[in-house]
């Protein structure tokens, strides 16, 4: 197992100290990191103390130390997964040969690419989030909101040592841009556009954390295939944090569901008492599960394809599926062509960002099913919408359809569209009861049921956070 160095300036399990010219790299971009957090981390609670679990280890039984910690002074830390002996390239035409510890020349551009895309996602949703402290519906959803927020933070260190120790100055360059981007700036906005979207609500944060926060998890079971071993290995442990962040979304929304379930079930008006109609979540969810499959690209991509042959970039748990190399046979693929939906074949590589899309979709299947148990005595049912609906990247990009997959004239779109996808009213309505903090411990806003329990084993009214004047 690695050796784990708690008490240098930059915590890690990668011998840092035995490269001192990139551990003074890095130590200059620390101070511009902690800049970044301080003035687009979240606002008005740097000087807050707040339970925080920390990555000190990437062994799976005690990776994580839980202190009361000010988020400036959280212990952001470099950590790979250890190496897996005799690892070899797992899919592409490297298909059995060693993995690499280095980039190979021909890859470096692709290879920065993937890199600098994935990293620009963690500071962006910090920057997206860093208002919603001021309106938490208790202690503990605040503290997990800040539990991810600086996991995120450390997810971009994880791809800054990356380009630090891997790509030279170009390298260097590319990690002073990610401090430099702002989510939503129109001049100099983030990569991915769900990046650049607000996130003002916490029914908008706790939808992401669902959705698009398993796109991180897509994208990361991708990366972790990779034939670059070092991405590999830092993929692997970032993907054990994206666990809880999933956690905070699928469990936040099924307690709004709850607690919405509870008023009416005791036959009131949710909108009377404060809680989220049942039409408003399918809006929202329909909203962030179409802006999230964006983030897959295109169902037939040469980028994707070439990703895959060049063995950078696999399909999630690559040994699931039974052919690696993907040069044979024909793969059906539905398109918009000529005003129709169609399906035509294509070659299998073009068709990888497709596949990894549909794993992806299968799995928020199963998160919406738990909502719907929560539910499903009163015959509600939410549903995920059709990938043809509501899209910005791909075939059915700028084309109207219905949440059935029906294709529709813009008229249509148009006269439905406020049945479909939030409307300013359910903005407004959503706002209306998100416009205060809830910060008194054990108590929840009327909107969201209590959790069954607490974060590590903590009481109902465990003090998650507590409050200093800045
Ligand atoms: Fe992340
Ligand atoms: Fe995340």
């Amino acid at each position: 197992m690695s050796k784990v160095s708690l008490e240098e300036k930059i915590p890690n399990n990668v011998d840092l100290s035995s490269d001192k010219r990139l551990q003074r790299a890095l130590e200059q971009w620390q101070p511009g990191f902690l800049d970044w957090w301080c003035e687009m981390g979240p606002d008005g609670f740097q000087s807050s103390d707040v339970y925080l679990r920390t990555a000190i280890s990437v062994d799976s039984s005690g990776w994580a130390n839980f202190a009361i910690v000010k988020m400036p002074e959280y212990r952001w830390g470099i950590y790979l997964a250890d190496p897996a002996p005799g690892r070899t390239v797992g899919f592409g035409d490297h298909l059995g040969k060693p993995v690499w510890n280095e980039v190979p020349g021909e890859y470096r551009n692709p290879l920065r690419r993937l890199i600098v895309t994935q990293g620009d996602t963690e500071p962006a949703s910090v920057e997206q989030q860093r208002q919603l402290g001021k309106t938490c519906p208790s202690l503990y959803d605040l503290r997990n909101l800040f539990q991810v927020n600086v996991e995120e933070g450390r997810h971009l260190w994880a791809m800054v040592y990356l380009l630090h120790t891997y790509f030279g100055r170009d390298g260097r360059e590319e990690a002073e841009g990610l401090l430099q981007r702002r989510s939503g700036n129109p001049d100099k906005p983030r990569i991915l556009q769900a990046f650049n979207e607000p996130i003002e609500d916490w029914l908008s944060f706790m939808m992401f954390t669902t959705f698009t926060d398993r796109d991180g998890k897509y994208q990361l079971l991708s990366l972790a295939e990779s034939a670059f071993d070092p991405l590999s290995r830092t993929c692997r442990f970032m993907l054990t944090e994206e666990a809880h962040h999933m956690f905070v979304g699928q469990t936040g929304i099924a307690r709004i569901a709850q607690r919405t379930a509870e008023v009416v079930r005791q036959g009131k008006d949710p909108r009377k008492e404060g809680a989220i109609p049942f039409d408003v979540l399918q809006r929202y969810l329909s909203f962030w599960y179409t802006v999230s499959l964006d983030l897959f690209g295109s169902e037939v991509s040469t980028n994707g394809a070439n990703y895959f042959g060049g063995g950078l970039k696999g399909r999630p748990k690559e040994a699931s599926y039974p052919d690696h190399a993907l040069l044979e046979g024909a793969v059906p693929v539905e398109l918009f062509e000529d005003g129709h939906v169609i399906e035509r074949e294509v070659a299998p590589r073009l068709a990888v960002n497709l596949q990894t899309r549909q794993a992806y979709q299968e799995d928020c299947q199963g998160a919406v099913d738990k909502w719907n148990r929560v539910v499903a005595d009163l015959g509600v049912e939410f549903r995920l919408p059709s990938e043809r609906f509501h899209r910005g990247v791909g075939t059915f990009a700028g084309v109207f359809f219905d949440p059935q997959g029906r294709k529709i004239s813009e008229q249509e779109f148009r006269h439905h569209e406020r049945d479909w996808l939030p409307s300013d009213d359910d903005e407004a309505y959503v706002r209306s009861l998100m416009t205060h903090p809830v910060i008194e411990p054990g108590k929840f806003a009327s909107w969201i049921a209590p959790p069954a329990r607490g974060i590590n084993a903590q009481a109902s009214d465990f003090e998650y956070v507590r409050f200093n004047e800045a």
